[in-house]
């Protein structure tokens, strides 16, 4: 395979599904001639690397990493922000206008959102997001993709930058003993139904904001390492952050997703749409409050040896 053929793979990733169908590797989560088995071989350059995603995070390896701040969320409380959202026939994803970007979380600088989308199971009875968190896998899980705004939202040039791309990934649980559906996810499948066929897509009404889907997500705790996308070809240019609450969702909801949505000229249901674990990754994490608090004494300590020293 070429380069060129890589690079278009590439953008194919983030664009539109019928800009995908030009593209020569053919893969797929559920036939064996090009399930993630198989990417190694038919996309060898990058999804054969050394730094790809997911992975299973060790809570208990994670380093702590004091750049670790905040996130600054911008247009995420906006409801005309979600533009489109469409069944690509390897998963249902929300396209944003622009206008919609993230900063802080010790990224080098802010990044533009461009799109989510999600991975599932079978249910949730069967798991299936693509992060594991101590070998625990989750119900569902959202990425949220991001492009340095330096880029201008030129994928091409983001996928050469080990840092190019920076995915939010979320965690969804079921949301048990209680009978309320969240309002906003109870919106967002509500669309299901009318792009059960890969390539098809709808407007979305303003009606629901990013922070409406992560209502109830602490923002500040999370874990960061570098990766890659995780589907072919793979490009070693994400930065990943990984949340460690999950987002609540009752399991009707989740349900729908490997109920209702179609894979490509099929009649098979869109089921287990994620990659398997990768090897593992350097972590790290916000310090532990109580780690802070030791640094701030042993800081105020030293200070105070300094001083001593002067006299
Ligand atoms: C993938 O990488 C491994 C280790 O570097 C190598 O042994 C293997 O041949 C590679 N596979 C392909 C399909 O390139
Ligand atoms: C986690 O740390 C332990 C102890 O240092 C080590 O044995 C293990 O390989 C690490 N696991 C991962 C996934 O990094
Ligand atoms: C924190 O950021 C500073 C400045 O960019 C950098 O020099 C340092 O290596 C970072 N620390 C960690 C643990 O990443
Ligand atoms: C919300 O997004 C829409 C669509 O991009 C935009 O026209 C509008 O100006 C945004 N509203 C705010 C308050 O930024
Ligand atoms: C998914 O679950 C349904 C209902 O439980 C079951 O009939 C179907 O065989 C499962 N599909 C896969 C691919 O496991
Ligand atoms: C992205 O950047 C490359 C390299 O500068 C350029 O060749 C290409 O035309 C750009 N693509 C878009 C869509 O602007
Ligand atoms: C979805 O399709 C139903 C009919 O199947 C229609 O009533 C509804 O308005 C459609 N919703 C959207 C968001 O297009
Ligand atoms: C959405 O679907 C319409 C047909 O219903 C098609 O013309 C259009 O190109 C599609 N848009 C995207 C972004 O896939
Ligand atoms: C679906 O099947 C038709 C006819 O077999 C073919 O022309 C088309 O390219 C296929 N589309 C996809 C997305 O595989
Ligand atoms: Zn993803």
């Amino acid at each position: 395979m070429n380069f060129l053929t890589i690079i278009a793979v590439a953008v194919c990733v983030l664009a539109p599904s019928a800009y995908c169908e030009s593209s020569t590797v053919e893969w797929c989560f559920h036939d064996p001639k090009c399930s993630d088995s198989t990417w190694s071989t038919i996309a060898a350059l990058y999804c054969n690397g050394t730094r790809q995603s997911p992975i299973n995070i060790v809570s208990a390896n994670a380093t702590e990493n004091q750049n670790l701040t905040e996130f600054t969320f911008e247009g995420y409380g906006n409801k005309s922000a979600l533009a489109t959202i469409e069944n690509t026939g390897d998963t249902v994803k929300v396209n944003f206008y622009t206008g919609v970007k993230i900063s802080g979380g010790g990224l080098s600088e802010s990044y533009d959102t461009l799109q989510a989308h999600l991975h599932w199971g079978n249910g949730t009875a069967a798991p299936g997001s693509e992060h594991t968190v101590d070998g625990k896998r989750f119900p569902m899980e959202l990425h949220i993709v991001n492009i340095k705004s330096s880029y201008n939202r030129n994928t091409t040039l983001a996928v050469k930058d080990s840092e190019g791309l920076a995915a939010l990934g979320f965690f969804i649980e079921e949301l048990t003993g209680v009978d309320d559906q969240p309002a906003s996810w109870k919106t967002l499948t509500s669309y299901l139904s009318n792009i059960s066929n890969a390539g098809d897509n709808k407007t979305m009404a303003e009606d629901i904001s990013l922070d409406d889907l992560l209502s109830g997500v602490n923002r500040a705790n999370y874990y960061r390492y570098l990766g890659s996308l995780t589907t072919p070809v793979c490009n070693e240019a994400v930065v990943w952050t990984v949340f460690k609450e999950p987002i609540k969702v009752s399991k009707n909801l989740i349900d729908l997703f490997s109920t209702s949505m179609y894979i490509k000229n099929s009649t098979s249901l869109m089921v287990n749409v994620y990659r398997s674990i990768q090897p593992s990754q350097p972590v790290s994490t916000q310090p532990k409050a109580s780690s802070s608090t030791k640094s701030g004494y042993s800081l105020a300590l030293m200070t105070f040896a300094l001083m001593m020293a002067r006299y």
